[in-house]
């Protein structure tokens, strides 16, 4: 009926709104570090992702009024690109950080030229492995015992995309 609101195509993506995704800068190592360090049983030292911010690989932050929630770490050779890191603090979850983080990521990659993207993740990891899939990408093979503490498999993921970033059949 004409009375009725007009439908919200997705709550989540308001929510994810409120968050802005840019470059991280050498002022914001100290929370990502936080963060890695609370969501990850073997994280990147404070080290790793200072030089993650003067290399030149794609780092980016998702920010909420002056408050690191999630970091994203990629970087590329040519046309293939590698998703190498991705957290979003706990008290942030479920509200489309970290899918928007990936599809920021991957819009950069694309730009750059990158045509196929890969990454690993922990064969247990059915959330991080549900929001890839999620957003194109499929398991392409296995590497035994690849993660310490515990010891566990990778699974490999790909996904072929676009010059906007896209994922794209091929
Ligand atoms: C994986 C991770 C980055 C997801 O971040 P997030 O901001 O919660 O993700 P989103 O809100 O964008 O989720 C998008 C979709 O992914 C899937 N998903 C995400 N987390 C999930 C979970 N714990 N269980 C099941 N599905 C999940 C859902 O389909 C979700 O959509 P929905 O909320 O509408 O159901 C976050 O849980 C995290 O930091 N985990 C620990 C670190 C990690 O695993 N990093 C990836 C290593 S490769």
């Amino acid at each position: 009926m004409d009375a009725l609101p007009p439908r919200r195509p997705n709550g989540r993506r308001a929510t994810a709104a409120l968050y802005r995704i840019r470059p991280a800068t050498a002022a914001d190592v100290r929370d990502v570090t936080a963060i890695e360090r609370v969501v990850f049983s073997d994280p990147w030292s404070q080290g790793d992702f200072g030089e993650c911010v003067v290399s030149g690989v794609t780092f980016l932050v998702a920010e909420a009024h002056g408050t690191v929630a999630g970091y994203v770490v990629a970087h590329a050779a040519a046309d293939e690109g590698e998703i190498l890191n991705l957290g979003v603090a706990e008290a942030h979850r479920r509200r489309g950080v970290g899918g928007a983080l990936v599809t920021a990521v991957l819009a950069r990659l694309g730009a750059h030229g990158v045509r196929v993207v890969y990454l690993e993740v922990r064969d247990s990891n059915t959330g991080a492995r549900r929001l890839y899939e999620s957003l194109g990408f499929s398991e392409v093979a296995r590497r035994a015992r690849y993660y310490r503490r515990p010891v566990e498999d990778a699974v490999v993921l790909r996904a072929a995309i676009g010059a906007a970033g896209a994922a794209v059949r091929r």
